[in-house]
């Protein structure tokens, strides 16, 4: 991709995806896994802001198990994107989805007797069975039915014909801080009752628990036992795969699974840039975007990128975020617009509009990433990549082979 290439596309601001490195983020962890353990990829939110259908049939081609999403609509993209494997809707869907849901063959999470009870009414009635994955409350405190209920909600829908409970999952609530306690909590009260499913022979085919720092810092999370032989093992990992996973916590013996012994070297996927469409003198005294926020100092040289809140650029970073501009860090001045940043381009004297600023990715050997952006902007590196707007047009690179 050549930057200075400015095509309707790349006009503004755009964002490029590395397929390739997604490709190869999964096979790295792939090779982490116990033997026989499935990567089922989770691919809500637009791929985490990378584009969904690029992303799954790359992610299918490097031997993804499966796909996780959050709505209907992601479920229905993927499918009309050729996906064919298995798609677990992991947020509990409404009675008035689960004829749409039956028809995408989604696999919904079950929360509720209640919602059992709909499911294989509707299954009952299209003459089909529905597959679907019990949702356990560990101690996230969120969804699912808690451990307490769990096997007698299992024993209930073992009789509900429409219904075949083919997996079992749990979700962590802190499996990315330093304190190991709350998620070692977690996986007792799972593997409890794993073990009490398996002594009361209630088999299913599949469990699942780890997102990517369980995934990377607790082994137990991706070998339970207590499933029996014969049930696959499934990780659920996102935020590892896109290669944006620098708030996981490093591990209590020091190490990390960035930097540490045996890290796994993770690439970012995706780069976010936008193109300087005016420069302007200020002289001392001049404001700086709305309400003045900023004013010069002396004289002063801004220049105006073409990207606002409105393409999910935070608000926040008004008068304290960064860009790379000509390799340098470089700061917002006055508030972030809808449409447009001012960014100081005092040691610039010679930037025209067309050039480029990257937001998050690599210039010139520096590199911003979206957990340093989150970190100016109060966020999380899940909330800037989500956000990015639609407006944002995703261009994917080829994978390599
Ligand atoms: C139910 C569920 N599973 C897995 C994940 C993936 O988590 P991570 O991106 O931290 O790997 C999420 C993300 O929010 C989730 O909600």
């Amino acid at each position: 991709m050549d930057p200075e290439r400015i095509d309707e596309v790349t006009a503004r601001t755009w964002v490029d995806v590395d397929l390739g490195a997604i490709a190869r983020n999964i096979r790295a962890l792939a090779k982490r896994l116990p033997e026989g353990c499935g990567v089922l990829m989770v691919v809500k939110a637009d791929a985490y802001g990378h584009g969904l259908e690029p992303v799954a049939q790359t992610a299918a081609a490097a031997g993804a198990w499966g796909f996780g999403v959050a709505a209907l609509d992601e479920a229905a993209r993927l499918r009309a994107a050729g996906i064919r494997g298995p798609i677990v809707c992991a947020m509990p869907l409404l009675p008035v989805e689960a004829e749409r849901a039956l028809a995408l063959s989604v696999i919904p999470a079950i929360t509720s007797l209640d919602q059992a009870l709909g499911f294989d009414a509707v299954a009952r009635g299209a003459g089909r069975s529905f597959e679907a994955h019990l949702d356990i409350d560990t101690g996230l405190g969120r969804t699912g039915v808690w451990d307490r209920d769990a096997i007698e909600l299992m024993e209930r829908m073992a009789k509900l014909p429409g219904l075949d409970i083919t997996g079992i999952f749990t979700h962590f609530s802190s499996a990315d801080e330093a304190d190991r306690g709350p998620t070692e909590r977690q996986l007792d009260r799972f593997e409890s009752v794993l073990a009490e499913l398996a002594a009361r022979g209630v088999r299913v085919d599949c469990v699942h628990a780890a997102n990517s720092a369980a995934a990377l810092r607790f082994a137990r999370a991706s070998r339970f036992a207590a499933g029996g032989a014969g049930i696959r093992v499934l990780v659920r990992p996102g935020i590892a795969l896109y290669g944006a996973a620098g708030e996981i916590a490093p591990d209590t013996d020091g190490g990390s699974w960035r930097t540490g012994e045996g890290a796994i070297p993770f690439e970012h996927a995706l780069s976010w840039h936008a193109r300087v469409i005016a420069v302007k003198d200020l002289q001392p005294g001049d404001p700086v975007s709305y309400h003045g926020r900023y004013v010069a100092r002396g004289p002063e040289r801004i220049a105006v990128l073409g990207v606002g809140y409105a393409d999910g650029w935070p608000l926040a970073l008004s008068n304290r975020g960064h860009v790379l501009l000509r390799g340098a860090l470089t700061p917002i001045r006055g508030a972030v617009c809808m449409d447009l940043t001012m960014v100081d381009a005092t040691p610039f004297p010679d930037l025209h509009p067309g050039e480029v600023a990257t937001l998050i990715g690599t210039q010139d050997g520096k590199r911003r990433s979206a957990e340093d952006v989150a970190g100016e902007a109060g966020e999380i590196a899940y909330s800037i990549l989500t956000r990015i707007g639609p407006r944002v047009r995703r261009r994917a690179m080829e994978v390599e082979q």
